[in-house]
């Protein structure tokens, strides 16, 4: 019995090893931290519950059968962030290049069912050379295996990828399917074809860096939804991103006590709106100064900056705010921040979170690399997301909501529960000038039809005489008005008809 505890002893501790002392230097180097190192920084104290860390590959082809390595390539189990169970796996870059086997699929396999039988996220962190290459079509069964169940598991528990390393082939496809992709700036990329395939299949030379880095994916492709400088900083900010998320479809977002009084006024924003409507402002001095303390966990910050998301709470329940940047092309609504507002709306959909709506915008960006590009699908995703969406919607106009685009951003049309517009709004077709510019093209003399447009439509009462406006608030009671009507709306019972699923544009 002393020599099988001794043999049991022995694999375990061959498993917290992984690849050996060689390859764990040779990972620092790089400025990295290992697959264990990670786990240790990402869950609670003591929390973690390694599952299969004996588990070896069964591979007996190019002399496998006589490499080895306990564990097998990835660390899986469950643990604790801030108190709630999440379910995860580590890939040990030492380990074959972190590359995967059946099992290793296996062990992601098990853990993800675990994920669902309970409702409790999955987070995978990746560093991971792609498919064990002496294991042929196995490692790719056992990356179909990982596809499909993140699939089944979208909508029904929080899935969060973070990309620490390569993540290259077929295994971007898993990132991809789940909610949320985060990567650390210099040491981790994602592509499907390597800049060597790159070059010979259409003789472009481009680094790794360029082709699929952190910045190329959360500033251009848009495939990625924010990036941090390091894997400490990179693993902080996941567990507090984590504190936004509830545990599954099945429970309600998370709460957390807040020193921020319910009804503080914030005298500031009654003045933030410059009465000059061409004039830009920071929506994000809205928010911050709107939610509690001030914290705003931004989503996808660098790309599409001409619409804002993320998660932050107010009166210590998680809300996801989705507003148009006055600062960055007057906020218009184009394709890609229609793409990246609809995604972000479909998730609090999902997941019970509420979705606050600020609105400043102009409408729609003209143009034909716009219409060429199709922003008539692409626009439609996001009015398809609102308007499929049954968690609470409260929307508040700052500024401008001209045209379609006025449709779009969570009106009361789209079964908005409360629509609020500050005084400084302007709801129309479109903009004074242009309108008149139209409806009296013969006339040369405008200016007096200009102001006559401008008294009409460039402020709140024409819609709220309708009941398009719920009321009209002073902007600092803004964050009051919003606490009180989430109060109420926690209780909000809607649902679409039944139906398989949805055709949404795509
Ligand atoms: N299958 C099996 N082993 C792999 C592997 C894979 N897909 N990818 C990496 N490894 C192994 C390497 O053989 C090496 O083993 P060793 O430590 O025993 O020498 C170890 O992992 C580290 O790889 P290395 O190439 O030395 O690391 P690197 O940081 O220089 O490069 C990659 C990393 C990912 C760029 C490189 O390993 C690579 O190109 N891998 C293949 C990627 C691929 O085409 N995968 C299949 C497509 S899905």
């Amino acid at each position: 019995a002393n020599q099988i505890a001794k043999a049991i002893e022995k694999k375990r501790q061959a498993a917290i090893l992984g690849g050996g002392q060689a390859r764990i230097d040779a990972q620092h180097a790089k400025g990295k931290l290992t697959a264990r190192e990670r786990l240790d920084l990402l869950l609670d104290p003591n929390s973690f519950r390694e599952y299969d860390a004996f588990v070896e590959h069964q591979c007996v082809d190019f002399g496998m059968e006589k490499n080895k390595i306990t564990g097998d390539g990835v660390v899986t189990g469950v643990g604790k962030i801030h108190n709630q169970p999440v379910y995860v796996f580590s890939q040990d870059f030492t380990s074959f290049g972190g590359s995967l086997s059946k099992t290793f699929a296996q062990k992601i396999c098990k853990i993800m069912d675990k994920a669902l039988l309970v409702g409790a996220p999955v987070i995978g962190l990746n560093d991971s050379g792609g498919a064990r290459i002496q294991e042929g079509v196995d490692s790719l069964a056992g990356y179909a295996e990982i596809f499909q169940k993140n699939v089944l598991a979208s909508g029904v528990i929080p899935q969060i990828s973070m990309i620490m390393g390569p993540c290259a082939g077929g295994a971007v496809y898993s990132p991809a399917l789940t909610d949320f992709v985060f990567m650390v700036k210099h040491t981790s990329y994602l592509f499907v074809t390597g800049p060597d395939v790159v070059k010979t299949v259409t003789k472009e030379e481009i680094t790794q860096e360029e082709l699929g880095g952190a910045k190329v994916h959360t500033s251009k492709s848009g495939v990625a939804h924010n990036a941090f400088e390091n894997d400490i900083e990179a693993i902080y900010n996941l567990r507090e991103f984590m504190t936004y998320l509830p545990q599954s479809n099945r429970s309600s977002p998370p709460q957390k006590y807040t020193s921020d009084p319910h009804d503080r006024a914030d005298d500031a924003l009654d003045t933030l709106v410059p009465l000059d409507s061409t004039k830009p402002y920071d929506i994000k001095t809205v928010i911050t100064r709107v939610v509690d303390e001030g914290k705003f966990f931004e989503i996808m910050p660098d790309y599409a900056k001409n619409i804002v998301i993320g998660f932050a709470r107010l009166g210590g329940s998680s809300v996801g705010i989705v507003a148009n940047q006055p600062l960055v092309s007057s906020g218009v609504l184009d394709i890609n921040s229609s793409i990246k507002a609809a995604r972000f709306v479909r998730f609090c959909d999902a997941f019970n979170i509420p979705i606050i709506t600020f609105v400043d915008v102009p409408g729609f960006l003209p143009g034909s690399y716009q219409e060429h590009n199709g922003i008539i699908r692409e626009g439609a995703k996001l009015l398809f997301a609102y308007a499929e969406c049954t968690v609470p919607k409260i929307t508040i106009i700052t500024r401008k909501a001209y045209g379609g685009a006025y449709d779009v951003m969570s009106s009361k049309h789209l079964r908005g529960d409360i629509n609020y517009a500050w005084p400084t709004a302007e709801i129309a077709v479109m903009g004074a000038k242009g309108a008149v510019e139209i409806i009296f093209r013969k006339i040369k003399d405008r200016s007096q039809a200009e102001a006559e447009y401008i008294d009409k439509f460039a402020n709140p009462l024409p819609a709220a005489q309708r009941g398009f406006l719920d009321d009209i608030i002073t902007p600092s009671s803004t964050r009051s008005r919003i606490i009180e009507d989430l109060e109420i709306l926690k209780s909000k019972k809607l649902s679409n008809p039944w139906r398989k699923h949805s055709n949404m544009p795509l």
